[in-house]
């Protein structure tokens, strides 16, 4: 399945709000650690529903923000959240960005990357596309420490990348990024029911649910352009 039919139909059922809500609990910690400064041009990689860029506009005075997404749907979507005219969202594929060398200040993106058909490349274009001195920000859920989300390939149709910590921070050297930082950010949000409701239908004990949000979270790996 491509990933056009997958996410359009995410779309059109309504998910792309489903997962911003989810994905907000550790993503606007991550979002609020980004130097974007007024004026800055910020890319969001798999936008979804485009809620990050519009953060970063509203809190950070972005100067232009484009959501990049390979699912029409989710552009459309995305489109329709805002009347922003500095916020556009564009259809396209983490292998081949529609943006000229050095061009974009920084680089977001939240539970997207481990899609990209070939992560070194996708990198190789992050780096080609950033100013000197910019910024990604990659968020990822889906990673080999958290031994909670491995059965999510099962669901999806899409080959995913499951990198370990130290994976990602090689890969990103080898395209060219220096590592700034790399941290679990912890959802504590998400409501972790007392131990007499285990198991439900998701969670088989109390203990494995806490470890997966309290304690592994969301995986962000900071890279920057030399
Ligand atoms: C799990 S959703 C996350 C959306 C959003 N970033 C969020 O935090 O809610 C992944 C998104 O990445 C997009 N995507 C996946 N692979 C892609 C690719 N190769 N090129 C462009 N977009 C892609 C999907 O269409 C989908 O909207």
């Amino acid at each position: 399945m491509s990933v056009r039919e997958e996410f359009d139909e995410w779309a059109t059922s309504g998910r792309d709000k489903g997962m911003e809500e989810r994905h907000w609990h550790t993503a606007k910690h991550a979002l609020a650690r980004m130097p974007v400064e007024p004026g800055d041009t910020v890319l969001d990689l798999g936008c979804g529903s485009g809620y990050a860029g519009r953060a970063l506009r509203d809190t950070n005075d972005a100067g232009r923000v484009y959501g990049l997404d390979g699912a029409p749907e989710m552009a459309h979507n995305a489109a329709d959240y805002t009347e922003d005219d500095r916020v556009g969202y564009v259809v396209g594929d983490f292998g081949s960005l529609p943006f000229a060398d050095d061009s974009i200040d920084h680089v977001w993106s939240m539970e997207a990357f481990y899609y990209a058909s070939d992560p070194h490349h996708t990198l190789e274009e992050i780096a080609r596309v950033l100013r000197s001195g910019g910024t990604f920000y990659c968020a990822v859920n889906y990673y080999e420490e958290n031994v909670h989300s491995h059965e999510w390939q099962e669901f999806i149709d899409i080959e995913m990348t499951r990198w370990d910590r130290e994976q990602y921070r090689e890969a990103f050297r080898r395209a060219g990024l220096h590592v700034a930082e790399q941290d679990n950010i912890p959802d504590r949000e998400i409501t972790i029911p007392s131990e007499a409701e285990f198991p439900t239908d998701e969670w088989d004990t109390r203990d494995a649910m806490v470890e997966r949000y309290r304690e592994y979270g969301t995986l962000l790996t900071v890279g920057v352009a030399p």
